[in-house]
């Protein structure tokens, strides 16, 4: 069964055939909302809502834990994550999608590991590439089915948030080497491998990062809202397409 993370302008997923709802404990706490089991293109799909089905919690109190274990106890073989960014690089305009393939982690704090010490022993994982070769292929496949295109490859810049970048910071990425930034990719790439969880990410652009636009006005909240609304619906029909592919 494939699990769907939905990030902002993805808190359900309308053709999702809802079967049941399960609110889920976990040792790390409470995931950001109830599993909800479906089936999606007659496959069976479990959806969670990362902010909450509300969208009410900002992407640095994500408990990441919570939800990575509670899909990985609902026995998903793969995680599907959806979410929004801003565009580093001029390649990517506002409406884009992108399959990245690399991460670098700006944030902090964040609770980022389940192998904490005390009783059980030190692991490192290999994280050289973040992301499942196998989920990507599928989902750029899908994307094809669903007669789409999307950007396959590109590094995701990870950061605190709630805030937005300073135009610096995001000059700083650029020499980095990252393409788009978003707030929720890390730990939650690191939290599934840990777990063995297959995981990769569709992006989809919503703005241009700070400093990046020639808008005098900055970055518009309601030209982003407006953009989610639109790319949402085609992010549901390129989902619908992968147990076809
Ligand atoms: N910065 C960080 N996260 C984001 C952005 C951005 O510009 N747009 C969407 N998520």
């Amino acid at each position: 069964m494939l699990a769907i993370i939905g990030g902002s302008g993805l808190t359900q997923l309308s053709n999702l055939a809802i079967v049941r709802r399960e609110v889920v404990r976990t040792p790390y706490g409470e995931p950001s909302g109830a599993l909800t089991y479906g089936s999606l293109c007659s496959e069976p799909v479990v959806f969670l809502a990362r902010h909450g089905y509300g969208h009410t919690i900002p992407p640095h109190r994500v408990n990441y834990r919570a939800n990575i274990w509670a899909l990985k106890q609902a026995k998903a073989r793969g995680i599907v994550s959806v979410a929004s960014v801003g565009s580093i690089g001029a390649d990517f305009s506002p409406g884009a999608l992108v399959v990245p393939d690399q991460i670098i982690d700006y944030t902090w704090g964040r609770e980022s590991t389940f192998f904490e010490g005390g009783e059980t022993p030190v692991k490192h994982v290999d994280f050289t590439h973040p992301y499942d070769a196998g989920l990507r292929r599928r989902l750029l496949a899908a994307t094809a089915a669903a007669g789409e295109v999307a950007v396959d490859g590109g590094v995701y810049a990870a950061t605190q948030g709630p805030r937005l970048e300073t135009a610096a910071e995001i000059d700083r990425f650029e020499r980095d080497g990252a393409d788009v930034v978003g707030m929720t990719g890390m730990p939650e790439a690191v939290l599934a491998r840990e777990l063995e969880l297959p995981y990769a990410a569709l992006n989809v652009v919503v703005n241009y990062a700070a400093g990046r636009s020639d808008s005098a006005q900055g970055i518009v909240f309601d030209d982003i809202e407006a953009t989610l609304q639109t790319a949402m619906a085609r992010v549901r029909a390129i989902l619908e397409k992968i147990c076809h592919v």
